[in-house]
């Protein structure tokens, strides 16, 4: 973080105090505008701030700060596709897939979409066929983390509207079980696998694709058919057809589009494919909006912005080390897990640009789970735990399976968890039982704790897109706050590198000098001997 952004930020600390003694209920009585000025709503995506124990004069030092950050610079350097992923010398263009008409890449990005459109045009049709002519009725996406959350959270949220498309499934996990469950379920001359990995050198998708691949050969598809049911999209397109990939079933990603960030990119296949080109593009238009207002909007009135300041305040400013994320909407239900790469990935990070530690803590924890469910395992917690967790609620505000008592019930109970969150509960007391219990005490609930109200008015293809822009910015902010690189992930080398050369040791020959510490050794052996039998 730079010192300047520090000094501001430490500026701050005592009123932080001041603000969390008043309470934020009497900031809605001190500050009558407080709704409107905390209340935005961009393409489609509301955002209600004003439950967030923060006034208008610390929004506005935070605003400052951003300034000072270079946040300013920095939307502008993203949308000019400079270097700003600088420890890997790249930029950070994943906005030119949303309105690649703007961009000086539109020539590729178009051509990539033409190619998804005949694509996607071919499989549904039942044009193209596997290698016994047969249509395909189901895709498989093999991928991991980027290659994999976004897809699979996007065709889980608009899965429900028509779609003339083939079902879609999603093998991430290395776990065997998953592997076997999945082609127990499926007929492989009716299987179109979609390889998606941008290295195409990940070890759990490599292996996936390895037995996707023996699976296929099993039920005596030929090797010079395999083809046919194989498609990659990956910036490694020598791998892809080293693997076995035919070219022209090889889609592209470049390397100004980061894996978490490349929903966008024709790793939104799988979405394509089961929902159509038309869902897909309206998605795109959906961030794209979400863009025009982050790059021209004012840092003050600006959404992404003001959701990464708010969070650095709960975080620096009010002690919160993490962050619930909590949809009432099942078909939303992985987008904790889909937010946690996003913002883990990109903002758990210790040193700064200038190659210094950082002074303060980066990325909140963010974790979270589906409402109502979460109410009944961990809201406990946020009520009358020890801990200070903010939470993002999501809703929409319509729905269309028309079970209108359903969702009645569903959203009174999302609007109920962010009041109560907040004004808490107090008892009169009494005097102790027989027990010496002061059972007042345990009832109350403290309240004054913050919450974002993130509601759509439907969750179209289009707001859906806003929505996940809107997170992906937020996340860039706040990298630029701590200035640190939100586009590298060296942090998961080493544990891949070890993973590696484990595996030789766990399938090697017996034997051989102990390399590793005893706690490692003792497992490895352990290991050995339970595969032994
Ligand atoms: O290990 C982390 C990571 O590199 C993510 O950043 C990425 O989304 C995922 O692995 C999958 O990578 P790939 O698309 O290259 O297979």
């Amino acid at each position: 973080m730079k010192t300047t952004v520090k000094e501001q930020l430490d500026a701050l600390l005592k009123h932080a105090d001041r603000v969390r003694s008043a309470g934020t209920l009497s900031l809605f009585a001190r500050e009558p505008d407080r709704l409107d000025r905390l209340c935005h709503e961009v393409a489609g995506v509301r955002v209600d701030l004003s439950k967030q124990l923060v006034d208008d004069q610390a929004l506005s030092q935070l605003v400052a700060a951003a300034q000072a950050a270079g946040v300013n610079n920095a939307r502008q350097a993203m949308r000019a596709g400079a270097h700003i992923n600088q420890t890997e010398q790249r930029a950070a263009l994943h906005v030119a897939l949303r309105a690649h008409e703007d961009f000086p890449v539109s020539s590729e990005v178009s051509e990539v979409l033409s190619r998804m459109d005949a694509l996607c045009a071919r499989v549904i049709q039942g044009v193209a066929t596997g290698a016994r002519g047969h249509a395909f009725t189901d895709v498989v996406n093999i991928g991991i983390g980027g290659s994999h959350l976004g897809p699979q959270l996007v065709c889980e949220a608009l899965g429900n509207r028509d779609s003339s498309g083939p079902r879609v499934h999603f093998l991430a996990n290395v776990d065997g079980g998953d592997c076997a469950d999945l082609f127990a379920r499926l007929a492989p001359q009716t299987t179109l696998f979609v390889i998606a990995s941008k290295s195409f050198t990940t070890s759990e998708t490599q292996l996936n694709a390895r037995s996707a691949r023996a699976w296929l050969t099993s039920a005596g598809i030929a090797d010079r058919e395999l083809q046919k049911h194989f498609i990659a999209v990956t910036a490694r397109p020598d791998r892809a057809q080293a693997f076995g990939i035919a070219s022209e079933n090889i889609y592209p990603m470049w390397d100004w589009v980061g894996g978490r960030f490349s929903l966008w990119s024709a790793i939104g296949l799988p979405v394509a494919l089961h929902l159509g080109m038309n869902t897909f593009r309206a998605l795109l238009s959906g961030g794209a909006a979400m863009d025009a207002h982050f790059f021209d909007a004012p840092l003050e009135a600006n959404l992404p912005v003001l959701m990464a300041l708010v969070s650095l305040w709960n975080g620096y400013h009010l002690g919160a080390g993490s962050y619930a994320v909590v949809p009432y909407d099942n078909r939303l239900r992985s987008l904790p897990d889909y937010l946690q790469q996003l913002e883990m990935e990109s903002n758990g990070k210790s040193v700064s640009f200038d190659n210094t530690p950082l002074e303060c803590d980066s990325a909140l924890v963010t974790w979270g789970g589906l409402g109502t469910n979460a109410q009944h395992a961990f809201f406990q917690l946020l009520h009358q735990g020890t801990r200070f967790i903010p939470v993002d609620f999501v809703v929409a505000l319509t729905h269309p399976a028309g079970r209108e008592d359903h969702h009645d019930a569903l959203v009174a109970n999302c609007f109920a968890q962010a009041e109560a969150l907040m004004i808490g509960r107090r008892f009169t007391p009494e005097p102790a039982d027989n027990n010496g219990i002061e059972l007042w005490r345990h009832r109350e609930s403290p309240g004054n704790r913050p919450s974002s109200m993130i509601s759509m008015q439907a969750l179209t293809p289009s707001s859906l897109g806003a929505l996940l822009a809107l997170y992906e910015h937020k996340t860039f902010v706040q990298s630029v706050l701590w200035n640190i690189n939100a586009f590298d992930q060296w942090g998961v080398e080493l544990g891949k590198e070890l993973a590696d050369s484990i595996l030789v040791e766990l399938q090697g020959a017996a034997g051989g000098a102990s390399s590793r510490d005893p706690s490692t050794d003792a497992l490895i052996r352990a290991y050995r001997k339970a595969r032994a039998g």
